[in-house]
């Protein structure tokens, strides 16, 4: 069977000056091209256990490899093949960025901060904009958009940067059905272009939750269920609220 796309292996972590740990002995893996849903009650652990996948927040017991390398070591190279959508990523009207510029912003890794981007740079953007149906939103102010088109944005950034792992917090919170509903077909379209798996962590159900090919769920920083999304959904996703 091929390697696993992320492997957790009886991770815990405790954030500093915390005696409870946030996250108590979790094992997980995703394969390739699947969509994995983390579900769970507010301060279960979700945000967490995304931070723990793409390294940000360390592991203090238990290995976490990404594509195959642990992420305790290689954490700034594999970041770069990581596409994470925070959760409440929200751009307020004062910020100085066109929403070209917040897609463009996922190559400074690669060309660099002080390189112009060249023309199949540019071209990868407005690729990802057209593909996620926002190329007509591209020089507005990102701050001036609403939050489900900000949302797109972010998606058409995580197009561009070319990933394929997706880690997206809550990415249809506080949207209309419609917005949902659209996210949903854009976050399907992004893993089919790009054979992407995704961990998608939601505190509600909804339509990005129903595609996924497996269901975890996250209680008091422990997993209590996990397995198939056809085998969980009755059972969790009636809890997931
Ligand atoms: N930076 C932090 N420092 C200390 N504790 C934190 C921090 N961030 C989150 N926590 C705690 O860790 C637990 C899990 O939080 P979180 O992962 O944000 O939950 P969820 O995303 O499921 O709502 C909560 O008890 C929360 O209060
Ligand atoms: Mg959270």
């Amino acid at each position: 069977m091929d390697e696993p796309i992320v492997f957790l292996n009886a991770v815990s972590t405790t954030y500093e000056g915390e005696f409870v740990p946030a996250l108590s002995h979790i094992t997980l893996c995703l394969r390739a091209g699947d969509r994995l849903a983390v579900v769970g009650p507010n301060g279960a652990g979700k945000t967490t256990l995304l931070e723990v996948v793409n390294g940000l927040l360390p592991a203090t017991k238990g290995q976490v490899h990404v594509f195959g390398q642990s992420i305790a070591r290689h954490g700034h190279r594999l970041r770069a093949r990581i596409a994470y959508m925070a959760q409440d990523m929200f751009f307020d009207a004062s910020t100085p960025f066109l929403a070209q510029d917040v897609v463009a912003s996922v190559q400074y890794g690669q060309i660099g901060v002080f390189h112009w981007p060249s023309r199949a740079d540019k071209q990868r953007v407005c690729e990802a904009l057209e593909a996620v149906d926002v190329i007509h939103l591209r020089r507005r102010p990102i701050g001036r958009l609403s939050g489900g088109q900000q949302r797109k944005i972010l998606l058409a950034r995580a197009l561009a940067q070319g990933a394929r792992l997706l880690l997206l917090d809550e990415p249809t919170a506080n949207l209309d059905p419609e917005a949902k509903l659209d996210v949903a077909r854009i976050v399907c379209d992004v893993e089919d272009r790009l054979d992407a798996s995704t961990i998608v962590v939601s505190h509600e159900g909804g339509p990005l939750l129903d595609d996924a090919q497996r269901l975890a769920r996250i209680e008091a920083g422990t997993i209590t269920h996990e397995g198939p999304m056809d085998a969980l959904r009755q059972h969790l996703i009636g809890q997931a609220v």
